[in-house]
């Protein structure tokens, strides 16, 4: 039987990239998403892409009635959950917003999938839960807490509330996929990531910069205990990513109850390791200079990839070139939208 998944928030970056994998493999689509950090002709792209239409509501998913609605008018089997707001600075300036807004959604989404019987959600977490007081490599077992901004808390306060609504409800089968650092685009051209104004995250920093759009990468920091000095993060292909959420789909279809598992490649790069990759496989300069460190950045974040591994039978396989190419070329033809 096809399955028919909803995706709150899969106009965004990772949403789009599971919508194109999903669609491909034949699965049903619904796209919910107010638009408010992803563009409607997404969704063209997507048809582009897959050659199939995803159906598409612009509402807000924290709007009761209008997801009610859509829940009414489609058959939904699964859930996977992208809708919030993710800017880390920007959470530590309006906490209160954060909270309101990734919270309210995700409660109203248990509430809509209670009254209609869907038992099934992937949640849209990250390594950030795993906060300052654990050593990398994160493993799953390890406590929750310890975040450094409200962005970070509202992903373990959510995974709080899944756990809590799993052991009140035996029958709902919760995933809970911590993400590393997402970066890459899709290999047609087609979708990416979209930064509202300029960027936080180093990717698209990167990319602007080669682009002549920023003057120079600040490098957050040279005297870090690693092999260079600089911060060293576990970029992982969105691509990848995407498929490890149709490896969560098919899992949770099996086991009740709740399960948080990484989805990381393992290793470490270096903010300046993946700056010379950038510029070698791009043929292409990245002018930086070494700036302060910034608040709340960790030394070193990688992940533990077994459970992953053991559990989905998922792994990531690009590599970090890939990354770099495939992010290139969608700063390119993006700048063309
Ligand atoms: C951050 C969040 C994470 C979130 C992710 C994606 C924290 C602690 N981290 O991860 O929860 O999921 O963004 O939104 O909440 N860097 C520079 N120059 C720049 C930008 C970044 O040197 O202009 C460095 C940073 O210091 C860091 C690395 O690049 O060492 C990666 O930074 P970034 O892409 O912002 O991701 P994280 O901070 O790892």
């Amino acid at each position: 039987m096809k399955k028919n998944i909803l995706l709150p928030g899969g106009a965004g970056f990772i949403g789009s990239h599971v919508a194109a994998e999903l669609l491909t493999r034949g699965y049903d689509v619904v796209i919910v998403d107010d638009l408010s950090n992803a563009r409607a002709d997404v969704i063209d792209r997507l048809e582009r892409i897959t050659g199939v239409r995803p159906a598409f509501y612009r509402i807000d998913a924290a709007d009761k009635p209008a997801l009610e609605q859509v829940f009414a008018e489609n058959a939904i089997d699964a859930v996977i959950h992208f809708a919030g707001y993710k800017a880390v600075g920007e959470s530590v300036a309006k906490p209160v917003s954060y909270y309101r807004n990734n919270l309210d959604t995700t409660l109203t989404l248990l509430e809509t999938m209670s009254d209609h019987g869907v038992k099934e959600l992937i949640f849209s977490s990250s390594a950030t839960v795993y906060g300052v007081d654990n050593p990398a490599p994160y493993t799953e077992d390890m406590p929750r807490g310890g975040c450094t901004n409200p962005y970070g808390w509202t992903k373990a306060m959510i995974e709080q509330i899944l756990q809590d609504a799993c052991v009140a409800d035996p029958a709902l089968r919760v995933v809970c996929l911590r993400y590393f650092n997402p970066v890459g685009a899709h290999e047609s051209g087609l979708i990416g990531e979209m930064p509202n104004g300029i960027p936080n995250n180093l990717m698209p920093y990167i990319t602007q910069t080669a682009a002549g759009i920023r003057k120079e990468l600040s490098v957050f920091g040279n005297d870090y205990p690693t092999p260079d000095g600089t911060g060293v993060r576990d970029f992982i292909h969105v691509v990848d990513l995407a498929k490890g959420h149709v490896a969560a789909l098919s899992y949770a279809d099996a086991h009740p109850g709740w399960e948080a598992i990484n989805l990381g490649t393992g290793c470490g790069t270096s903010v300046l390791e993946l700056v010379g990759t950038f510029a070698s496989v791009n043929d292409i300069s990245v002018p930086y200079r070494i700036a302060p460190r910034r608040s709340g950045d960790l030394a070193v974040c990688y992940a533990a990839t077994d459970k992953a591994r053991r559990l989905l039978g998922w792994q990531a396989e690009k590599t970090v070139a890939d990354m770099c190419r495939d992010s290139w070329r969608w700063q390119q033809s993006s700048a063309k939208l």
